[in-house]
């Protein structure tokens, strides 16, 4: 896929990993972007941030549906094509289940999958107009192997690998190709509040991200040799997962306790 030029729409782009995938882009020739998110403010900077290329700026909520037709009507009155989607928007709420909000649910529920689905769903028209498109879905480690206290928040993003998964073989016989990034522990806002060492940098997740994209891979994977060997471990051997879930458990729910980004 050649970016030059292209007309990227991508929720999230305010911050963390969605910032850095705008910068990643605009590094490969990308001058037109349109970023959803619901601080002002925070969309705002991008434009001092980087002055040098056109934004359309929605101050939207993925999670109401008003909000994402929306945002779709803003694209279809700026541009007559959409390029690239990249639905990167996502929060998280950790907590054993019993503890965990019934807000919490319902809006990560709502953000990260239905949202996601929702905006997919209703940009399909104007990335149909374009003659190479892309999908890009941000799900995370967690939508691999689900781990305690993040129960609602893997179950999103596992919902969303397996929506990417349907819509690369729905739209196999289009110009548009769809490909899923599992980040491991990123340092950005989300993580703020999340007792993890060693976190990638948002911008190693970018630039893996495009680089994937340009390659057309469908999964981008991060967290190197040993992430893969526990996805296969997950799928083949389970048990020796909740094994060593039993060892660190009471360290692992101290850690996720106060791990909060609505
Ligand atoms: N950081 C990690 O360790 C990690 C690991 C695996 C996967 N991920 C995934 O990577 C993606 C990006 O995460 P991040 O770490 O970059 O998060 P972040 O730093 O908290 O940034 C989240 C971005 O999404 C926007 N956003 C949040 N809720 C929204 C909503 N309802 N409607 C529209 N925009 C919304 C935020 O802007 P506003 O707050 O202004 O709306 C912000 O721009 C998420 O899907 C996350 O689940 C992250």
């Amino acid at each position: 896929m050649e970016l030059k030029d292209k007309k990227v729409l991508i929720t999230g782009g305010s911050a963390g990993i969605g910032k850095a995938l705008v910068k990643e882009l605009i590094t490969h020739g990308v001058k037109d972007f349109a970023i959803v998110g619901r601080t002002k403010e925070k969309l705002e900077q991008l434009k001092k941030d980087f002055p040098e290329v056109n934004f359309i700026l929605v101050s939207a909520d993925i999670s109401k549906l008003e909000d994402v037709e929306h945002v779709v009507s803003e694209i279809n009155s700026n541009w007559e094509h959409l390029d690239l989607l990249i639905n990167n928007a996502g929060v998280v709420s950790a907590s054993p289940i019993q503890k965990l909000s019934d807000q919490d649910i319902i809006d990560q529920i709502n953000v990260n999958l239905t949202g996601l689905i929702l905006l997919t769903k209703k940009s399909l028209p104007l990335l149909l107009k374009s003659k190479d498109a892309g999908i890009i879905n941000i799900s995370s480690g967690l939508g691999y192997i689900a781990k305690p206290f993040y129960s609602v928040y893997a179950a999103t993003k596992s919902g969303v690998k397996h929506f990417s998964e349907a819509m690369r073989r729905e739209l196999i016989f289009e110009n548009i190709h769809v490909m899923t990034v599992y980040p491991t522990a990123t340092d950005t806002e989300m993580m703020k509040n999340a007792d993890v060492d060693n976190m990638d940098s948002p911008e190693l997740v970018a630039e893996k991200s495009i680089d994937g994209l340009l390659n057309k891979e469908i999964n981008v994977i991060l967290g190197g040799k040993q992430r893969l060997k526990d996805i296969d471990t997950n799928f083949n051997q389970p048990l020796k997962i909740d094994e060593s879930v039993k060892e660190n458990y009471e360290s692992y729910k101290k850690r996720t306790k106060s791990h909060r980004a609505m």
